[in-house]
């Protein structure tokens, strides 16, 4: 076993990449090297890198992306997408030149009610607890005073404050509820002061609250955070034509094409091995937008798929159906995204990535991301139920494989050619380059 290390945290970058490649490189240059390879030659944009987080030895590179011609509520847009999988941006494009000539994506915000809560246990009798809470809510709203002017400057700030008794589940144990509106910001910090606040204000207040016993006043804080749960922040978008503008394959028509695509997502809405794929290639879409719009992705991530098993089983987010001889796909998402704070004016890249979006605000965002998640879905669905996925996916893959083999330029471009009408696999890939080069 490699020895501790101490004090690791205040070691230069110079000596802490000297310790990693000594503690466990067989080439410690090597590895030296290669962290080296995506240092940024402009001090000022590493300084910036290095600062978002701690022990940062160099960069981790994404390719940043864009899928043009999105429509959406008749306006044209380029989507940003930070993605390394490869057929995703290509996917995503195709889908919004398709949906262009077909009237585009809608949108809507549905609400935006962020959440947060403290939990807490209390031993008394719960009409006491109550009680108190009625008398403590004001004094909760003035110890935010200072954090909620700005945010209700915005048409932000506190919505509701509830008590909730939990009892049932563990002994003694109750919440504030609370909801926010966070406006154009995520909201983290904002919400997590608030509820700071308040656990410290609702410790103070049960101690010196005189209707309560000695041991009801020794309520205890357990904790105070906001909940990546956000089945009230929900965006919907929606696609939709005649079922005879759908795509007619030599085995399909467009009213078989439709009928299949309604089943393929059904199944997803039933079938929760399905369903985790389905979403999956719907999360392609949202967390590229996320990722490149510097929104947090595990957030996201945590928050989508919870809501997908909100009735106890795990399902689609995306739904279709065809009604009087019009074909509709739709999906509904909770996203809880910001545009202003946290890295939106500090990453370069991510402040590209909302100008390129023509600077939305938050509600704007979702809709954005949404799409582009329904997008994807109505990507892969269509290559699912027509060609099988491979076919797409071995093609883009492909130039992964000759990169792996170290293809020159001139063999990339004659192995291109050659799979435009072979099958790509990673042996046949092999084969041919090995055939090129003798
Ligand atoms: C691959 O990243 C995503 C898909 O598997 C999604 C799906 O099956 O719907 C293609």
């Amino acid at each position: 076993m490699t020895a501790a290390v101490s004090g690791f945290s205040r070691l230069t970058k110079a000596q802490k990449i000297e310790w990693i490649a000594n503690a466990y490189f067989q080439d410690p240059s090597e590895a030296i090297k290669v962290l080296a390879q995506y240092k940024n030659s402009d001090g000022v944009l590493q300084q910036l890198h290095d600062e978002f987080t701690e022990n940062t030895i160099s960069n981790y590179y994404l390719p940043f992306g864009v899928a043009p011609n999105f429509v959406i509520n008749n306006e044209r847009y380029t989507i940003p997408m930070a993605i390394e999988e490869s057929s995703v941006v290509a996917a995503a494009s195709k889908a919004a030149k398709f949906w262009d000539s077909r009237g585009g994506f809608t949108t809507e915000v549905l609400n935006t009610v962020k959440v947060g809560q403290v939990h807490f246990s209390y031993t008394g009798a719960v009409t006491k607890l109550e009680r108190f809470f009625e008398f403590v809510q004001p004094k909760l709203m003035e110890s935010v005073a200072s954090l909620t002017k700005n945010m209700e400057k915005r048409g932000g700030g506190i919505s509701s404050i509830s008590l909730r008794d939990k009892t049932t589940e563990i002994p003694n144990y109750y919440q504030l509820h609370c909801t926010f509106e966070t406006v154009d910001a995520m909201g983290a910090n904002f919400i997590n002061s608030c509820l700071e606040a308040f656990a410290t204000t609702l410790r103070l207040e049960a101690l010196s609250y005189t209707d309560f016993t000695p041991e009801e006043q020794m309520l205890e804080i357990i904790m105070s955070i906001l909940s990546n749960y956000v089945p009230e922040c929900l965006v919907r978008a929606t696609v939709s034509c005649p079922v005879d503008k759908l795509p007619e394959t030599e085995e399909l028509t467009a009213i078989q094409y439709a009928d299949k695509f309604v089943r393929a997502v059904k199944i997803a809405e039933v079938e929760p091995y399905r369903a985790v794929t389905h979403n999956k290639g719907i999360m392609n879409g949202i967390d590229a937008v996320v990722l490149a719009t510097g929104n947090d992705f595990r957030a996201i991530e945590a928050g989508v798929h919870a809501y997908a098993a909100r009735d106890g089983q795990y399902r689609s987010l995306t739904h279709a159906a065809i009604e009087n001889g019009i074909f509709t796909f739709y999906i509904e998402v909770p996203l809880a995204l910001g545009t202003v704070g946290g890295l939106t004016s500090l990453h370069p890249l991510v402040k590209l990535a909302l100008e390129l979006l023509q600077k939305p605000n938050a509600r704007e965002l979702m809709e954005i991301t949404a799409v582009a998640g329904l997008a994807q879905n109505f990507a892969a669905i269509n290559s699912l139920i027509t060609t099988g996925i491979q076919e797409g996916h071995m093609k883009m893959h492909l130039m992964n494989i000759l990169n792996q083999f170290g293809a020159t330029n001139m063999e990339k471009e004659q192995l291109v050619d050659y799979f435009k009408i072979h099958t790509v696999t990673h042996n046949a890939v092999v084969t041919q380059l090995e055939e090129l080069r003798g």
